[in-house]
């Protein structure tokens, strides 16, 4: 949907000047000069798609700057860490949700939608659980959890990752589940007993199972599409409520293997089944980039451009990625660079400074029909 060029751009008019960073940046640093500086997720917007960013619970908590460029730059958010067990689950008998009523209360006083992530895991579990959860209680103490935390924000969170990477090709089993606490005590009927709970706790948030590993083409990733796709597919004939997948697209620059017509036929076929697909953790790794930091953010660059054009192609109209500036990336510690230097796979830099990957985020949001 076009919106109508006046208010389009007085929308973006109060993202740019909503955000500190870009008014006290001067768009001549951008590596490509904008005519008219504006924000993801009015670009995307404007073209009938649903953009924006996982948050930081401590750049949240304490960088103003970095919560006026969410603010400005996000229309959908999603907490990086505050809804996993492990933030919200102190105890068996206790819930802790300071960080997460932070990244909700923000994101509705800006007018920003909110996804939550995530409901069943087999990471970020609390220490105490382990020892606790068995096959007698585990059920209840699943549904339980997912009764209380949906049921907090019923009506508030558009969609839910309710099962993450459930799928691990490599663990040998025919029906392609991974080795999991959550299996392990309940058995494969562990998913539909999450995304029962989740839709009685709250019926209108769309229910999304989201995995890693199903983007590039090679025998592997085929391997986990296959997988991915004969899970949902059979857990939506069985009756299971799940309305969509989540394609993370922890991507890197430098993989060997790309992404292709394997990731493209993968989406087609789920929308054919029914599903809605979101891309729900985009950033690119560049820890093994050489070169200095306007060609590392080319090659990061490069890969956002290519993977959005896919994806929007195949008909993705949601796209959130894994943070906004890497001043707050998970890329720095799980993919460290040798010579110890931040990562560069968000669109905005460390000075929260637009670079190369914003703009051609934007380009490609520009060649979607709204
Ligand atoms: C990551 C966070 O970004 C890190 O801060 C944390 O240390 C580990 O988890 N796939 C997911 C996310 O589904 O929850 C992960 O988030 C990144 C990979």
């Amino acid at each position: 949907m076009q919106l109508p060029s006046f208010s389009r751009r007085r929308f973006l008019e109060k993202a740019v000047y909503a955000s500190g960073a870009l008014a006290t940046h001067s768009f001549s640093q951008a590596v490509h000069a904008a005519p008219v500086p504006s924000s993801i997720g009015a670009e995307a917007a404007a073209h009938g798609i649903l953009a924006g960013c996982a948050v930081n619970e401590q750049g949240l908590a304490s960088d103003a700057d970095f919560r006026r460029l969410v603010a400005a730059q996000a229309a959908i958010v999603v907490p990086e860490n505050a809804m996993k067990w492990r933030s919200l689950r102190p105890s068996p008998t206790t819930f802790d949700y300071s960080a997460a009523d932070r990244l909700v209360d923000f994101a509705e006083e800006n007018q920003l939608r909110i996804r939550g992530h995530n409901l069943c895991w087999n990471q970020a579990l609390p220490d105490w659980l382990e020892g606790t959860v068995n096959a007698s209680n585990a059920q209840h103490l699943l549904t339980d959890h997912i009764r209380h935390v949906v049921g907090r924000y019923a009506g508030r969170i558009q969609s839910w990752d309710v099962v993450n990477e459930a799928v691990n090709v490599h663990d040998g089993r025919p029906d392609g589940l991974g080795n999991s606490i959550w299996l392990t005590v309940l058995g494969p009927g562990y998913l539909d007993i999450a995304f029962r709970a989740a839709r009685t706790a709250d019926p209108h948030a769309l229910l999304v199972y989201n995995d890693f590993g199903v983007e590039l083409d090679n025998a592997e990733q085929a391997a986990k599409r296959d997988a991915v796709f004969k899970l949902v597919t059979s857990l939506k004939r069985n009756g299971t409520p799940i309305d969509a997948v989540g394609i993370q697209s922890h991507l890197s620059a430098t993989s060997t293997d790309s992404f292709g017509s394997g990731l493209r036929q993968f989406i087609a076929g789920l929308r054919r089944a029914g599903f809605k697909v979101l891309i729900t953790e985009l950033d690119v790794d560049d820890s093994h980039v050489a070169g200095d930091d306007a060609m590392r953010d080319r090659a990061v660059a490069e890969i956002y451009h290519s993977y959005l054009n896919l994806v929007l192609d195949a008909g993705v109209r949601t796209i959130l990625t894994w943070g906004i500036t890497d001043r707050y990336s998970w890329l720095t510690e799980h993919f460290p660079r040798a010579d110890k230097d931040e990562a560069r796979g968000l669109p905005f830099d460390e000075h929260l400074r637009p670079v190369d990957a914003y703009w051609r985020m934007v380009e490609s949001f520009g060649r979607v029909r709204g």
